[in-house]
Order: C-alpha cells, then sequence, then structure tokens
C-alpha cells in the first residue's frame, strides 16, 4: 500500500476513507504526437516529475474516470462494466481534444492491474477496489492548442464509501451558482468540471448541507447532477432523471439503475425535471423518494432537498423502499450473489 500507508492491504477495513490510500501499481502509458501510445506497462506507483509549464498545470487539459473492482462473497473479484467506462473515458478525452485510448489494449491491460492487486480489494458491501484511469496533457508549452504529448496512467485504491454516513443526504438545491452549459464541457469527466463545483459545494457544506444540486446554466430551472452525482426522483408511479443533454454526466450506475427499473417493469423517464415540478410533487405528497446514483457514492438516498426558503423532506428523510431494492440489487450483481444477466461484470 501506497501512503497514508499504515494499514497493508489485508488490514483494509470498513473505517476506510474514500480516496486516502493507493496500491503498489500502476498502469501507465505516453502519448506523442506523430508515434502514437507507447505500449501500456504496469510499474511501481510512483509519483511524476514534470517541468512547471506543462500544459494541464495552466490550462487543465486532463480527463479522468471512475471504476470498481469487487470481492464476491465467494472470493472471486468482479469490475463493474469497464468497457462501458472505458468508452466514456474515450468520449471525455475527446471532447477535450486528447487521444483516444486503444481499448483491446487498455481493456485487458485495467484488469491486468486489478490482478496484480487483487490482494488490495477489500471485502464487504460498500467495499471495493476503485480504479482511477486518467490523461494529463504533459507537454511543456505555454501556448493554447491542444498539447502534442499526454501520459495515460490508472492507479488503484482500496475504497469505502464515498459518503461514509449511512443517513439520507440533505441538498441544497444551488440558484445562484451553475457548474456546466449547453455546449460547454458537463458530459466531460474533466477536472475542470469539478474545479467548478467547489465553491458552491463549500458554502452549502458550511450551511450543513452534504452536497449541491445544480440547476440548468441558462434558466436556474431545470434539474442536472447532485454534486458527484445523478439524481433520481419517484414521482407517484414513476422514475424520472434529468435527460442527458450535454451538460450532465452519463452515468454508468445511471444507466443500471434505469436498465434494472425497466427490468422491474416500473416506469423510468429520462426528460426534463423542473425545480417546480418537484415543488408541486413535494406539495402533493407524490415525491415518494430521491436517491443519487455514482461510482464512488453507489446509490444514495435523498432524504431533503432545500430550495430558497423551502425545505421538502422526503419520505421522512429516511431511505425508501425502491432505492433500498435498488441498492441491494446492484450490490447482489456486483457481489456475485445473483447472476449477472446483463453480462455487467467481468471475473478477474
Ligand atoms: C465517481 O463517482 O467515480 C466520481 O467521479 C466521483 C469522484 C469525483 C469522487
Amino acid at each position: 500500500m501506497i501512503e497514508d500507508r499504515q494499514s497493508t492491504a489485508k488490514e483494509v477495513s470498513a473505517s476506510l476513507f474514500f480516496g486516502t490510500i493507493f496500491t503498489e501499481h500502476m498502469l501507465l502509458a505516453e502519448y506523442k504526437d506523430g508515434a502514437g501510445w507507447s505500449t501500456l506497462r504496469i510499474e511501481p506507483y510512483a509519483p511524476f516529475s514534470l517541468d512547471p509549464a506543462t500544459a494541464v498545470f495552466h490550462y487543465g487539459q486532463a480527463v479522468f474516470d471512475g471504476l470498481k473492482a469487487y470481492r464476491g462473497h465467494d472470493g472471486q473479484i468482479r469490475v463493474f462494466r469497464p468497457s462501458t467506462y472505458l468508452e466514456r473515458f474515450n468520449a471525455s478525452a475527446r471532447r477535450m481534444c486528447m487521444p483516444a485510448l486503444d481499448l483491446n489494449e487498455a481493456l485487458p491491460a485495467l484488469i491486468e492491474l486489478v490482478r496484480r492487486e487483487r490482494d488490495s480489494v477489500p471485502a464487504g458491501d460498500g467495499m471495493a477496489l476503485y480504479l482511477r484511469p486518467a490523461m494529463i496533457a504533459s507537454e511543456p508549452f505555454l501556448g493554447v492548442r491542444p498539447a502534442k504529448r499526454y501520459i495515460f496512467f490508472a492507479i488503484a485504491s482500496p475504497a469505502g464509501p464515498y459518503y461514509d454516513d449511512e443517513k439520507p443526504l440533505r441538498i441544497r438545491v444551488e440558484d445562484r451558482y451553475t457548474r456546466a452549459a449547453q455546449g460547454g464541457i458537463g458530459a466531460a469527466k474533466t477536472g475542470a468540471n469539478y474545479a467548478a463545483s467547489l465553491l458552491a459545494t463549500e458554502k452549502a457544506h458550511r450551511d450543513g448541507f452534504d452536497q449541491v444540486l445544480w440547476l440548468d446554466g441558462m434558466r436556474r430551472e431545470y434539474l442536472e447532477e447532485a454534486g458527484t452525482m445523478n439524481i433520481m426522483l419517484r414521482l407517484g408511479d414513476e422514475v424520472v432523471t434529468p435527460r442527458l443533454g450535454g451538460t450532465i454526466l452519463p452515468g454508468v450506475m445511471r444507466d443500471s439503475v434505469l436498465r434494472l427499473l425497466r427490468d422491474w417493469g416500473i416506469p423510468a423517464t429520462e426528460r426534463a425535471v423542473s425545480v417546480n415540478e418537484v415543488v408541486d410533487a413535494s406539495n402533493a405528497g407524490t415525491l415518494r423518494e430521491a436517491w443519487g446514483t455514482g461510482t464512488a457514492s453507489g446509490l444514495v438516498p435523498i432524504g431533503e432537498l432545500a430550495y430558497r426558503s423551502q425545505s421538502l423532506v422526503i419520505n421522512g428523510g429516511v431511505a425508501g423502499e425502491l432505492s433500498d431494492r435498488l441498492k441491494t440489487a446492484l450490490a447482489d450483481i456486483q457481489y456475485g450473489r445473483t447472476p449477472d444477466r446483463h453480462k455487467w461484470t467481468v471475473l478477474v
């Protein structure tokens, strides 16, 4: 294990925080204009030494993704939907004028990294080896244009749940700051989107909230994302979630939950959802549940949405039965307790 390195892989426990310790190896490759990608290789985890003029430090040309490997009750390690995540990684790279990976090479290399680190995959529901593939512009150059050199790397971090508290989240509907605009980079997993979220999120934390729910950048009227998660609401008998329109992240967990709901015959609609519709539903008693979906977070119930002076308490502030059912169904697939009908998991 790499730093805070007081614990070893075998000591990883349910008290593990997200993103604090790293395994001993990383995946690495370099790209040069004209030459393409070097061979992907596994190397000891180590810091980079980069010129202060390196493009990523100045203009943020960088992308990442996050996916998880789970230790099943049967002792088998399963990686959840790795090709879907790597396809999204490539879509982010294209949006940021960065070279795509050859997935025929990247996918087996990532699985090989997990195999190498299999002893570091923690056991227990909520626990996983979080894999963080990333790419940065590594050319030392201060002009504003796509770089001619890149570094791809993937690191692995044994992790517990992103939200360590089991309580449903209290979320502020953010009506001042926005995260993304039509035509922008909101659908790409690039650091700038996360940097843009910090100030509003810090202010929400200061006021006692766990997260913010972003509204659209034009009218501050339509729901977008809840912090690092997509959002879903159960309104009456229907589940609704903001449609993908270029401003929100196409979540892999979002897609997985929509597929489960449709398997179960529960109407699940991707459409524009206005904050006024949510307030009206709350007043009418039809806002039955809400939850966020994300890879780091998993499926997390939302117990309250605060919009301006109104507090919309959802399901009495406790997790609802549908979110519980979804969470269990996902965990059963990820930890191998149920047949994987969708072929979402790759055995390591
Ligand atoms: C993930 O869910 O993997 C994310 O990207 C959230 C992360 C920024 C902590």
